[in-house]
């Protein structure tokens, strides 16, 4: 007979568990079995209490993105003898797999994490309620006025929930934002109207306006730089 972990509190006793479609794991020291095919950021969401992952760029209803790496926890497949980081909504369950989400070294890079995106978005809720919780007093970074975290929720949501691509990510580095066709921040009739990129925002970043359609964040980049980038991207 094996114990296996359903929740943080309750175990059941299983006296053979062969079965291709189960995977039996380990997390934080505990047995868990859970079906096969699923991320362990996706397994632990159904172990009520067992793992502590915190994860801002994942939502059950779009594909996972490895965008915010908050989710990252350490796995060894040899057993316990050696460990590396990996993104838990990305990495999928295997048969004898120990994870350890909260270790010291995980926590001091999630902790290394939100102090950047706190630099970034300093007025945001979700990100001073972690800072709390990890410890993270001031950033060290010069302050941002920003919102958005550059989750890409939004931008999932109506892809693939939606089914339409009203809104991309475009630029990359410092630049990255959040922008409607042809690099514009005002939706136009590809936008429905839903509300869901402001519903999945993690941060509010989103909110929906007078005319029935989401603001987006804006990055505001100066008039200049874009025309250097343009010039540059020319030539
Ligand atoms: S607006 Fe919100 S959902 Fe979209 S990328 Fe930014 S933080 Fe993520
Ligand atoms: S939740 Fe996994 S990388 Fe963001």
């Amino acid at each position: 007979m094996t114990k296996y972990w359903i929740s943080s509190e309750t175990s059941i006793e299983i006296d053979s568990a062969e079965d291709n479609n189960v995977v039996h794991f380990s997390v934080d020291d505990k047995d868990v079995i859970v079906s096969n095919g699923q991320t362990i950021y996706e397994a632990l969401q159904r172990q009520s209490g067992i793992g502590n992952i915190p994860a801002l760029c994942y939502h059950p209803s779009v594909r996972p993105y490895g965008a915010c790496r908050l989710c990252t926890v350490e796995v060894s497949e040899d057993g316990g003898k050696n460990f590396r980081f990996v993104a838990s909504c990305l990495y999928p369950v295997k048969e004898g797999l120990v994870v350890k989400t909260n270790t010291e070294r995980v926590r001091n890079l999630r902790k290394g994490i939100i102090e950047l995106l706190l630099a970034r978005c300093p007025n945001t809720k979700v990100l001073q309620e972690l800072a709390d919780e990890y410890g993270v007093e001031k950033p060290r970074f010069a302050l941002g006025d920003h919102d958005c975290i550059l989750c890409g929720l939004c931008v999932r949501a109506c892809q693939e929930i939606i089914g339409k691509s009203a809104i991309s990510l475009v630029n990359r580095g410092i630049y990255k934002e959040v922008a409607a066709p042809f690099y514009a921040y005002e939706l136009g009739e590809e936008c429905i109207g839903c509300g869901d990129c402001a519903f999945i925002c993690p941060t509010g970043a989103i909110k929906m306006g007078e005319n029935g359609k989401p603001e987006l964040p804006r990055v505001k980049i100066p008039y200049a730089e874009i025309g250097a980038m343009a010039s540059a991207a020319e030539g």
